[in-house]
């Protein structure tokens, strides 16, 4: 996104906003070294890596690589856009935002505009929850509790019902000072071509979907009885991204169990939550997407899929599987018997037996293979023989040999082939993926072949060293004016700190303000990489020395590193160059 306010009020703001406060709000930091370290809140973990710098105003978890300034930590930790995020912020430090962006009026416009409709929206929440308790809720109000839920369940999530009328709502709505086109806006009137405004949801239960910060941004109505469609949902508005919002996320995120529970419906969560099942989610009527994906492996690593077993359901969860699969997520697959979906089961049998679904759910590789053979007819052989194929294919990606051998006994068992035949296919696989990896493979990290340790070794110190070259030339302008004359861009062999260098030196011949918060405003969507680079060294005592230590350590682990890969390759010419070179550059 564009960036929507100047960058001299971004700059403010984000100064006027202490890292190290505003992490300590939500994570306990323990002082260590230059800055602080806790248990970082975007992934579980039971060891600290999750690091605060005071100094750079920057946080770096070195476990899951999330990172940045202090935007960046409340649009991860509250789930919001850049311009809400800065807005949060700006609030935070008390700095009003004057009207701007694209043009001035716009921007204010567009916030007013969205603080209305979410007001609108909890309005309306309220309205249904009224009808339901009223009498003419009646229907609904039985037909919920007839479906188990009790009258606390209810409340807390905030279920009404739309009276059986046209312009109920739109008439409440009017008479709390809505304007009518911001009314049609928020998706709850709708407007024809006649120009007739009328109320989206009549007769049907309703399903407030709250974000994480307890703002009602939609609802989902579900039919009582008759014609028209099962779920009628808000469509998407300034204020409601469906496929960036969770439902009961909200509730999820608050709960103390290590795992979320995807599941398919409203209905479903509800079910769970009132059995105990208090991090169960949603999609909001919508097939799930990458980025509610990511939401959720944001919030726990140990994600359960409690999709319907019908067909439709089991596509779902395949495509989940797949959603997933980047995010290195602990993902497993609960399979609900009877054709029943979560909260038909639950009802039925109980939170006990859901528990036991819990413990007994597959991880998504014998999920998946059971899935590929249940494709094919095993007493066939040539469909044997491409069974063989597909299913080596899923285990030859699986990077534990022990995981790799559980899954062979288990098809060996399941199939009826030998446990040989299957390895030999996967080694097949592996010879063919292998060689193609191997040419780039050996231009990226050549010299790892024939001294792995020592070579890893010059390539961590000479990361490290360029890091630590980069957080010393941007630590203060001056340190850059200083140094400018020792350093050059092809100093740095990694590409992504000779970006860091170029833009640091545009910004500081610009003369605009010059920092290492400044500098990451340009990695938009790298911060985590961004904010990696400048936490991995301490305190800087002297600028010139250490400055000097890092050229130092560079010029000598690219050298160290340049003739690992030149014996791995057997170029003996330009081996005996570079090691002229060490000597002159030791002696
Ligand atoms: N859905 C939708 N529109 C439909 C049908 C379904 O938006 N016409 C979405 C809803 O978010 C719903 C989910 O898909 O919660 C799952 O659908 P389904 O299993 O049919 O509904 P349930 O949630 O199980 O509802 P119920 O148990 O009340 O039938
Ligand atoms: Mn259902």
């Amino acid at each position: 996104m564009a960036n929507f306010y100047p960058d001299e009020l971004i700059s403010e703001i984000v100064n006027a906003n202490d890292i190290v406060s505003l992490v300590s709000s939500y994570v306990s930091l323990k002082k260590s070294g230059s800055g602080y370290m806790g248990c970082c809140p975007f992934h579980r973990e039971k060891t600290p890596s999750f690091h605060v710098s005071g100094d750079k105003q920057l946080y770096h978890c070195f476990g899951c690589g999330a990172g940045g300034s202090v935007i960046q930590f409340v649009m991860a930790a509250e789930n919001l856009d850049f311009p809400d995020a800065v807005k949060l912020l700006a609030e935070r430090a008390g700095i009003s935002l004057p009207e701007m962006g694209h043009s001035k009026d716009e921007a204010d416009e567009f916030y007013k505009r969205k603080r209305r409709i979410y007001e609108m929206n909890r309005d309306a929440a309220r309205f249904f929850r009224e009808v339901l308790l009223a009498p003419e809720g009646k229907k609904a109000l039985d037909y919920l509790t007839g479906r188990g839920l009790s009258m606390k369940t209810i409340t807390s999530f905030g279920l009404g019902a739309s009276p059986d009328s046209w312009d109920s709502l739109l008439k409440r709505l009017l008479s709390l000072g809505y304007e009518r086109d911001l009314i049609v806006e928020s998706g709850l009137c709708i407007r024809n071509e006649k120009n007739h405004v009328y109320d989206r949801y009549r007769n049907r239960v309703m399903y407030p979907i709250i974000d994480t910060r307890g703002n009602v941004v939609g609802f989902g109505g579900r039919k009582l009885e008759g014609d028209g469609a099962k779920y009628i949902n808000s469509p998407e508005s300034i204020v409601y991204n469906k496929s960036k919002t969770l439902y009961a996320l909200n509730f999820a995120k608050k709960s103390t169990h290590n795992y979320l529970i995807l599941t398919e419906g409203y209905m479903d969560v509800i079910s769970l939550h009132q059995a105990g099942f208090t991090s169960a989610i949603a999609g909001c009527g919508t097939a799930l997407t990458q980025d509610q994906a990511r939401l959720a492996a944001k919030h726990s690593k140990n994600i359960y899929l409690c999709y319907d077993s019908d067909e439709a359901g089991q596509k779902a969860a395949k495509k989940a599987i797949e959603l997933f699969s980047p995010l290195e997520c602990n993902v497993r697959v609960l399979k609900v018997p009877d054709g029943k979906d979560p909260d038909e089961f639950i009802r039925k049998h109980g939170s006990v037996a859901f528990e036991n679904l819990l413990t007994s759910a597959r991880a998504t590789t014998r999920y998946e293979i059971d899935s590929i053979m249940a494709k094919y007819d095993l007493d066939d052989i040539a469909q044997k023989v491409e069974f063989s194929r597909e299913v080596a294919l899923l285990l030859a990606k699986l990077k534990s040999a022990v995981e790799q051998d559980e899954y062979i006994k288990y098809i060996s068992l399941k199939a009826n082939m030998s446990s040989d035949a299957l390895l030999s296919e996967i080694k097949k696989l592996r010879r063919r993926t292998l060689k193609n990896e191997e040419t780039s493979l050996m231009k990226r990290t050549s010299g790892v072949q024939t001294a792995p340790t020592a070579a890893k070794k010059s390539q961590q110190r000479l990361k490290k060293a360029e890091c630590g070259l980069l957080a010393t030339l941007l630590s203060e302008r001056t340190a850059f004016e200083k140094l400018s004359g020792n350093v050059s861009e092809d100093l740095f062999t990694y590409e992504f700190h000779r970006e860091i260098y170029r833009k640091a030196s545009e910004m500081y011949e610009s003369g605009s303000a010059f920092g290492i918060t400044e500098l990451s405003h340009l990695f938009v969507g790298r911060e985590g990489e961004f904010s990696e680079v400048f936490l991995q060294t301490a305190e800087i005592a002297d600028v010139k020395t250490a400055a000097a230590d890092y050229i130092k350590v560079i010029k000598e682990e690219t050298l160290n590193v340049q003739i690992a890969e030149a014996t791995a390759s057997g170029n003996v010419n330009l081996l005996s160059e570079l090691l002229k070179k060490q000597k002159s550059l030791k002696g």
